[in-house]
């Protein structure tokens, strides 16, 4: 079945800050080892060189001395994030030679370094540009370039101002505000395009590590994919799935991928539901400072949200008048349908696209009447009241929360 019984995927770390992941193996006991990250990698559509990848793409070759000025000699107080792969720096480049420019001047960049030695690191930065060289789409995070140099290996990335979805719903303090309701709707709108892009015919690929930290957000809250290390092609010919070593992140991992090392595009439906389920109800996939019983978001949520009156108690209390009950209950449905065990019972991402595309037009056509003054502005009910009765509430404008970084 080509599963490597011993592999490990990475497994989310309750209160995780980027900082640092630990390993499940593919059943799910956790092996607590260190914080490199997840292994093999399948690179090309067809079977490329390095050097054929590297000279197809229109990417710059980055030295690694102008990335070094880029990022101030890579300042830690510079540092954006840290991930498996390794640190992500803030950098400046003029915008037409792509040379390092004062800081503050130019182009603003993003440049990920691989803190790791070894094969595996390599063939990860490796995917990364054979696919971000080659595919592009607004909600695909662009990719300048790279760097290749001895032991260097980096990848610079257009600077996403407001950073990852990851961040905003999970980090407290006053830099990420709670994303408003329909700041939610319009993120995973996007990201729902972003795969749905990944999953068409011209392009079919798997993505495989769909979770927060890897949705990156514009100044106007557009998402962006970022990290195509784990990516793979699509099963061709009449095949139904490619078969894999077992690989992505707890939690968001299909269980029958999990179970089998089988990979489809509903791998990527099942974690985008998961991804829903978290920016709905506020809380993280996995999250052992919860009561027990709720360790697990999945576990937990579903009961409720096969249940049309329950479904408002896993709705973030943060978002309180500003849904429609309507709206909630097509967007809990949604994700419910997302992460069914079966994936055959899991909408395509295209079809995810449309719900959530008809989400936002009621949310708009909502916003605009209660723009008129004529309807009320109320809270949300309590499950018992959530009959399942068309309520009017009211839309806020997006709460703007300042620029990252
Ligand atoms: N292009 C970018 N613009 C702005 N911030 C970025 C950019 N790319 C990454 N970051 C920030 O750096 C963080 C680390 O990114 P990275 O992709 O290395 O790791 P991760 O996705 O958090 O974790 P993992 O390695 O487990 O996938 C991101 O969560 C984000 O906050
Ligand atoms: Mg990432």
């Amino acid at each position: 079945m080509g599963i490597c019984l011993s592999a490990r995927i990475k497994a989310e770390n309750p209160g995780n800050t980027g900082l640092s992941s630990n390993y499940v193996s593919g059943d799910g006991k956790d092996t607590s080892s260190t914080s490199s990250k997840v292994s093999s990698v399948s690179v090309p559509l067809t079977p490329r060189s390095e050097g054929e990848i590297l000279q197809s793409t229109n990417l710059k070759s980055f030295t690694f001395a102008n990335l070094k000025m880029a990022t101030r000699n890579f300042r830690p107080d510079s540092v954006l994030g840290e991930g498996g792969f390794g640190s992500v720096f803030k950098g400046w480049i003029d915008e037409t030679s792509l040379t390092a420019s004062k800081p503050g001047t130019g182009l603003v960049i993003a440049v990920k370094r691989l803190n790791q030695e070894g094969w595996q690191g390599h063939k990860e930065w490796l995917a990364e540009v054979n696919y971000l060289g080659q595919l592009y789409h607004p909600n695909l995070v662009k990719l300048i370039g790279y760097c290749l140099e001895d032991e260097h290996r980096m990848l610079v990335y257009e600077f996403m101002p407001r950073g990852s979805l990851e961040n905003h719903l999970f980090r407290r303090g006053s830099y990420f505000q709670p994303l408003s309701w329909s700041l939610r709707m319009t993120v995973a709108l996007g990201a729902a395009k972003g795969l749905a892009f990944l999953h068409s015919a011209e392009t079919k690929v798997i993505y495989r590590d769909f979770k927060t930290s890897n949705v990156l957000l514009d100044s106007h809250y557009n998402a962006k994919l970022s990290d195509f290390g784990l990516a793979k092609d699509g099963p061709t010919g009449d095949k139904s799935h490619v078969s894999t070593r077992v690989m992505g992140t707890y939690g968001y991992a299909a269980p029958e991928y999990l179970a089998t090392g089988h990979l489809t595009v509903k791998s990527d439906v099942y974690s985008f539901g998961v991804v829903l389920l978290e920016m709905l109800s506020g809380r993280r996939v996995v999250d052992k400072n919860r009561p027990s019983g709720e360790h697990n978001l999945v576990d937990w949520a579903k009961p409720y949200l096969a249940n049309k009156r329950k479904i408002f108690r896993v709705l973030d209390s943060r978002l309180e008048g500003q849904y429609s009950m309507e709206g909630a209950y097509r967007a809990a449905t949604l994700a419910l349908r997302c992460i069914s065990t079966e994936p055959k019972f899991r909408p395509r991402m295209s079809e995810v696209v449309t719900v959530l595309e008809q989400l936002q037009g009621s949310n708009e056509s909502e916003s605009n009447q209660n723009n008129t003054g004529s309807t009320p502005r109320i809270g949300r009910k309590s499950a018992n009241d959530a009959s399942g009765g068309r309520s009017t509430m009211a839309y806020p404008r997006p709460s703007a929360s300042p620029l990252y970084a």
